[in-house]
């Protein structure tokens, strides 16, 4: 079986529809969930789903190897960053090379970086009057959103769209996709 780390620290609708999707998948399988937030949603879903999560502040983090020695031991194929908003240390990156994708709420390169995440993308976009908007999913390196390309997909918006209606355009787009090209870079298809 490949094996999948998810970090989140969010709403966890992602991790959901992510554990949802490989539930009894014969190649794939949700080895848990690592988070950096006490209260997230994100740990009643598990909960309610039965995914072991584990809790780790930010000393574990960036100021040690706790988080790099938990994964090295659980050794996943894949690390998935849904909703997870702290800078990945380099350690962690240079110890799973194109083992950590990301997904970004916008078509990168635009409406990236630090502080563009949530709402802040979907109102920058309506502020810029974008015609168009979407996700990306990318491999992570120690920048934000600046690791390499592996998908986009794109939907049309207008600017009769508040903040809100974009940003359920573009979850949806996330729940559509996620998971299958999730299913596609571990199967190597
Ligand atoms: C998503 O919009 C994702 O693109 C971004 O964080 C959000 C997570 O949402 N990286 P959820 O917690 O999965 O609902």
């Amino acid at each position: 079986m490949k094996r999948i780390i998810l970090f989140a620290s969010g709403s966890g609708s992602n991790v959901e529809n992510i554990v949802r999707y490989f539930e009894g998948h014969p190649a794939i399988e949700i080895s848990g969930v690592l988070t950096n937030k006490r209260d997230a949603f994100v740990i009643d879903r598990c909960n309610r789903l039965g995914i072991p999560v584990l809790y780790f502040n930010k000393s574990g983090f960036a100021g040690s190897s706790l988080v790099l020695q938990v994964l090295q031991c659980m050794n996943p194929d894949l690390i998935i960053l849904a909703g997870f908003l702290l800078k990945i240390p380099s350690e962690l990156v240079a110890a799973f090379p194109k083992r950590i994708i990301n997904i970004h709420p916008a078509l990168l390169p635009k409406f990236g970086g630090k502080g563009m995440y949530g709402k802040h993308v979907h109102t920058a976009v309506k502020a810029q009057g974008e015609s168009e908007t979407g996700i990306t999913i990318h491999f992570v390196n120690e920048h934000y959103d600046e690791g390499a390309i592996i998908r986009q997909f794109k939907v049309g918006i207008s600017e009769r769209d508040s903040v809100d209606q974009i940003a359920a355009k573009v979850q949806s787009l996330e729940h559509k996709h996620f998971p299958e090209v999730i299913e596609a870079i571990l199967l190597d298809t």
